[in-house]
């Protein structure tokens, strides 16, 4: 049984951090776009400021499980813009909102835990963050919260996500079959 190594990608990412995050996150799209919003037509055509941007923001972190020791080909990832980034996600004024996405781990790791430690990273990455634009705008009386959006026919998520402390936000709209799942952090 391999051994998993969950880190958080600090920037600036290096140009083999990058090319092995973009080949990760474009097979995921490949392997499994019942899943995301996104899709894979859509982010092969990126270019490299915004592959960079994911990585580099100091409003996102990139976490990511390896089999391997270098950190840097890696296998399952997710990643975690804050804030200042979704107006989407502005739902209640005094919520800090971590969003959680990107969410996957190859087949050949499923089933190991691998997913439920790199959402326990995440959430980890959310409670110590401090967003100091965040912090600027609405001052320090706020509530931590991560946010994902998962579709409802998404069993392997949806148990992973209740396995990990979230639950069904209430009175959210979420279009046709989907939801939002929440955790206080
Ligand atoms: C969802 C996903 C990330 C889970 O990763 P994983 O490494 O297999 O998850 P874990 O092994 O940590 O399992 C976490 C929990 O979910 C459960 N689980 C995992 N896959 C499951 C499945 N197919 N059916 C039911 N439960 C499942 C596990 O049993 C475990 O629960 P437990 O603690 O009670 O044992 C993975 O299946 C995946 O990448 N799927 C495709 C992409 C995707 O759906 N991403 C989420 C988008 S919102």
């Amino acid at each position: 049984m391999p051994t998993y190594t969950v880190f958080s990608i600090e920037p600036p990412a290096s140009p083999s951090q990058l090319a092995a995050y973009k080949t990760l996150r474009l097979t995921s799209l490949q392997m499994d776009p019942q899943a995301f919003v996104s899709n894979y037509a859509r982010e092969v055509a990126f270019s490299e400021d915004v592959w960079r941007e994911r990585l580099d923001s100091p409003y996102k972190r990139a976490i990511v499980a390896s089999v391997r020791r270098n950190h840097d080909a890696s296998h399952p990832t997710c990643i975690l813009p804050s804030w200042p980034h979704s107006k989407k996600l502005e739902w209640v004024p005094n919520w800090e909102i971590y969003a959680l996405y990107a969410m996957w781990v190859h087949p050949a790791h499923r089933g190991k835990g691998v997913g439920a430690q790199l959402v326990n990273a995440c959430l980890e990455w959310a409670r110590t963050n401090v967003d100091i634009k965040f912090l600027n705008e609405k001052g320090g009386d706020s509530e931590k919260v991560v946010a994902l959006l998962v579709y409802n026919d998404n069993v392997a998520g949806r148990t992973l996500y209740s396995r990990t402390g979230f639950t069904d936000i209430e009175g959210v709209p979420a279009e046709e079959g989907e939801r939002w799942m929440l955790a206080r952090v």
